[in-house]
């Protein structure tokens, strides 16, 4: 079921909300915690986590006493416990307690771990039927149909965090989704849009990451330097709405202003807009079906003066091609791309590949594994584990 077909009535407005915080230490946590800063009488904060930011995590679960505060790496458990000693806040670690504190029940649950660790996690609370506020795509790349089955299944709304998906949900007319003609994602372009492939094959972890318009993560800044973001958007937006693959098109646009489109049969296409700012998206999803208010910096559509689109350069940015190869040759090959592109950009953070290297290997991969169709989380697991270790081989190798 796409998410403009889900039931409307896991949030009931009116009432002060429960939200478990899965990431609560990243960039989609800090903006999700500034928010609920600045509107301490809506949210009652109940889970927060973190992977290996204890003492960060620490300062945020002294600050909003949430039931339960815990950290994926067991080896942060005793510094956390000891941190938070004199608070009554519940202290866990591991890999079953991610899972136990997804399973809290609340009114939603921020789903802001980056990659396909987060995937157990967010297949918990969606199962625990209330809203799920996804920024955590791989999910989706990783386990579309499983994750979609499961939402079915408990009734649960999954909101879309990631701005292009958030801005499509916002003007995609439920009503009227036979006359989408297309939707249209929109892309800055990342560090390099203008930079010839000379210059990206000697592209450093430093420049991958600093990106012109938005302030994120190491692994999406690098995938949007790449521009694997929007290829996984790509799977990620043919999951969540009804509208076929091949009807999916990507614009690269430099100004990030208008965070995507859904084009109808009369020739109207609907846009969002906002600043290049995550706390547009996460209000409304925190919000929704209501809006709330966000310290954000109003556009200045005057002081902009011009909004510039152009199509994907598809030779020195081949991630969106192979993407859109692997969602047309099913679920099985869109986990084995999201493995390998995970592999890939950890080892050129950690300067044991090249910038080019990423979407080379990624489509090495690719043709290497065996992408079995993936009918449960076994079944992907399996398959994410020899993607990786395909992935691993081959940076080794140097190949
Ligand atoms: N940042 C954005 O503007 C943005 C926009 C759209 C979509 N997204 C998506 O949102 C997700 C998060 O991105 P981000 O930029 O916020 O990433 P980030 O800044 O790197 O934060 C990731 C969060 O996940 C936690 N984490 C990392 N590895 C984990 C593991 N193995 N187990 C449990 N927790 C783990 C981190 O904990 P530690 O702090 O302890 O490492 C941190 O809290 C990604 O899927 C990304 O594609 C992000």
């Amino acid at each position: 079921m796409a998410v403009t077909e889900v039931s409307q009535t896991a949030l009931v407005s009116g009432h002060r909300r429960r939200i478990s915080i899965l990431g609560a230490t990243g960039s989609i946590g800090t903006s999700t915690i500034d928010l609920v800063r600045e509107n301490p009488d809506s949210f009652d904060v109940s889970v927060l986590t973190a992977n290996r930011s204890v003492g960060e995590l620490a300062n945020l679960a002294r600050e909003f006493r949430p039931d339960v505060a815990v950290v994926a790496d067991e080896r942060g458990y005793a510094e956390l416990k000891s941190l938070l000693a004199d608070t009554g806040v519940e202290v866990a670690a591991g890999a079953d307690a991610l899972i136990q504190a997804g399973q809290q029940a609340v009114d939603l649950t921020v789903a802001g771990i980056v990659g396909a660790a987060g995937l157990d996690v967010t297949i918990a609370a969606i199962r625990q039927g209330s809203a799920v506020a996804l920024a955590n795509k791989e999910c989706l790349v990783c386990a579309g149909d499983l994750v979609l089955e499961e939402c079915a299944r408990a009734g649960t709304t999954l909101l879309p965090l990631d701005s292009e998906h958030n801005a499509i949900f916002q003007v995609f007319e439920t009503e009227n989704a036979g006359d989408v003609e297309k939707l249209i994602l929109t892309a800055s372009g990342g560090p390099f849009r203008t930079w010839s492939r000379e210059q990206m094959v000697a592209a450093t972890p430093e420049q991958a990451v600093a990106h012109p318009n938005w302030d994120m993560g190491r692994k999406i800044s690098v995938d949007s330097a790449t521009m694997m973001n929007k290829g996984l958007e790509l799977i990620e937006a043919a999951y969540l709405f009804p509208v076929a693959p091949d009807d999916i098109e990507v614009l690269v646009h430099p100004q990030s202003v208008v965070h995507s489109l859904v084009a109808y049969t009369d020739g109207s296409m609907l846009a969002q807009l906002g600043p290049p700012d995550m706390r547009v998206p996460i209000a409304h999803a925190l919000a929704w079906p209501a809006r709330m208010q966000t310290p954000v910096a109003r556009l200045d559509l005057a002081a902009i003066g011009s909004l510039d689109f152009e199509h994907p350069d598809d030779e020195r940015f081949p991630a969106i091609g192979l993407a859109r190869s692997a969602f047309d040759a099913g679920n099985g090959s869109t986990a084995v791309l999201n493995a390998a592109n995970e592999v890939a950009v950890e080892s050129f953070l950690n300067n044991l590949i090249g910038f080019l290297d990423i979407a080379r290997l990624v489509s090495e991969v690719l043709e290497r594994v065996e992408a079995r169709r993936i009918s449960s989380l076994d079944d992907f697991r399996a398959l994410d584990d020899e993607a990786r270790a395909m992935t691993e081989t081959l940076v080794k190798s140097g190949s």
